[in-house]
């Protein structure tokens, strides 16, 4: 299985980059803002809770995300491989999703870091707000907030990855083909 994961801060294009990633390689992308987002918009009651951290920029509890990932894994059993976008964020996510991959033998085999610097992210981040309608990219408040627990709670995680020798690292700046195939490179490298 080519579990991949995607890490980088918010806007460095995870997002963009994992819609070719699994439509190159055949894999399901598992975004987990995507479904607390979609949570949301069906109005449940976990959607309302997490409304209320996001619209913040802050994260939500671990074991709402750590069960959405389980729940998307078990529904996906005939899978090639998922690319994960946004999951893990925190060093308890990372060590849980290990623990969930690890009993369906299908370890994690890479995790593709981006990088984008700080001013690049809150210029494409306030200028996809004006059509997104996403709460948390309306101001640069907000905007900062996200990068500082980027930096504080998800970052750490480059570590945790690169002790166990599977972090690759690409400049996220350019444009989206340049990064496309930067990132198709490492996954050649990570399949072999
Ligand atoms: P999430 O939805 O994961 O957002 P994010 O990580 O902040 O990332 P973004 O979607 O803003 O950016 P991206 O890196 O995907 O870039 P994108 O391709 O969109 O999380 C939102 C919130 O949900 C969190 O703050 C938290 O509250 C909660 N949450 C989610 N997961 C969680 C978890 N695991 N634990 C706890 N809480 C969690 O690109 C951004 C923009 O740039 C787009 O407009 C795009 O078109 C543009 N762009 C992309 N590439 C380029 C390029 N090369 N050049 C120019 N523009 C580009």
């Amino acid at each position: 299985m080519l579990n991949i994961v995607l890490f980088g801060p918010p806007g460095s294009g995870k997002g963009t980059q994992a819609e070719k990633i699994i439509s190159k390689y055949n894999l399901i992308h598992l975004s987990t803002g995507d479904m607390l987002r979609a949570e949301i918009t069906a109005g449940t009651k976990l959607g309302l809770e997490a409304k209320m951290l996001m619209d913040k920029g802050e994260l939500v509890p671990d074991q709402i995300v750590i069960g959405m990932i389980e729940n998307k894994l078990d529904s996906n059993k005939q899978a090639v491989g998922f690319v994960f976008d946004g999951f893990p964020r925190t060093v308890k996510q990372a060590e849980a999703l290990d623990e969930l991959l690890v009993k369906r033998n299908a370890p994690i085999k890479g995790v593709l870091r981006l990088y984008v610097s700080e001013e690049e992210l809150t210029k494409r981040i306030l200028s996809r707000g004006k059509t997104s309608g996403r709460a948390d990219d309306q101001n640069e408040e907000i905007v900062k907030n996200r990068v500082v627990e980027y930096r504080t709670k998800t970052e750490p995680l480059a570590k945790y990855y690169e002790t166990q020798g599977k972090l690759h690292q690409v400049v996220g700046e350019g444009s989206v083909d340049e990064i496309s195939a930067l990132l198709y490179k490492e996954i050649d490298k990570i399949k072999r």
